[in-house]
């Protein structure tokens, strides 16, 4: 299995810093943000990896990373998206480094404590379909949201709701996600939504349409850093236990 990195977008809700350099670049405690979900697509033994990015400072991703070696990345391919467009737009660059195989795909601004190595064990062995990572949080309104039968979070997930005003239970769906190849023709489908991108929650509920998804609860903790509130909240994290802990 594969692994894709989507670090374009504009990070304008971390103005000004974003005005002179990608997000992605910013330090979280002592080391960029993009490490982060590198090492954790390494952890789960997935070293084959295309990091997608765009903007105006997407030629600093190669003057940090260079070929991926010292994070022990095999092979480090990279794409670009033009504009903003959204997730799955970002994840739409990734078909042909996906050549008919599984992928893993981890939001760059997506940090955690401990590791995937089961989740993606598990997605393995799943003959198709997509699996989910889910956390359980506090400010359910800032992300995609699980519904589950009968409300039941170890049953299956019914719906996902971007952002809900009224959120249906405290399950975020974090930015670590498998799919198989049929991502792809899904990504076709999706029309813009209303902030005008191609939303990732989309695709998922694709997925449970055709009752092909599974999910498992993360553990340990799990942080975006897209806003000065994560941002600060991932670093403490960090320097208080570090990240990416190899051992469950
Ligand atoms: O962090 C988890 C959440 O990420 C999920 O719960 C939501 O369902 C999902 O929509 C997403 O929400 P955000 O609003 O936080 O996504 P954001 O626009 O901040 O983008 C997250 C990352 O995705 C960003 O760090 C880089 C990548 N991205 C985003 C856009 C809009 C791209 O690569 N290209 C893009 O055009």
């Amino acid at each position: 299995m594969k692994g894709v990195i989507l670090a374009g977008g504009l990070g304008t809700r971390l103005r000004p810093l974003t005005l002179v350099t990608n997000k992605h670049l910013l330090p979280v405690y002592h080391e960029p943000m993009i490490y982060y979900p590198i090492r954790c697509l390494i952890n789960a033994g997935i070293d084959e990896i295309l990091l997608v990015t765009g903007g105006q400072f997407a030629g600093d991703f190669l003057r940090l990373l260079r070929n991926g070696q010292e994070l022990n990345v095999r092979h480090l391919a990279y794409a670009y998206q033009e504009g903003e467009g959204g997730i799955a737009d970002a994840l739409k660059l990734s078909e042909d480094f996906a050549d008919g195989g599984k992928i893993c795909v981890i939001l760059g601004d997506n940090i955690i404590e401990n590791n995937i190595c089961r989740a993606a064990a598990n997605f393995r062995e799943q003959p198709s379909g997509a699996k989910l990572m889910l956390k359980e949080v506090s400010d359910p309104r800032r992300f995609g949201t699980a519904r589950f039968e009968g409300d039941d979070p170890s049953g299956r997930i019914v719906e996902i709701i971007e952002k809900p005003d009224n959120p249906p239970s405290n399950y975020a769906v974090t930015g670590i996600y498998f799919y198989d190849f049929d991502v792809f023709e899904i990504c076709q489908t999706l029309k813009p939504s209303k902030r005008n991108e191609l939303e990732i929650t989309d695709v998922n509920n694709a997925y449970i349409q055709r009752g092909d998804l599974t999910h498992e609860v993360l553990d340990g903790w799990w942080s975006d850093a897209g806003t000065f509130d994560s941002l600060h909240s991932a670093s403490s994290l960090v320097a208080k236990g570090g990240a990416n802990h190899a051992g469950h």
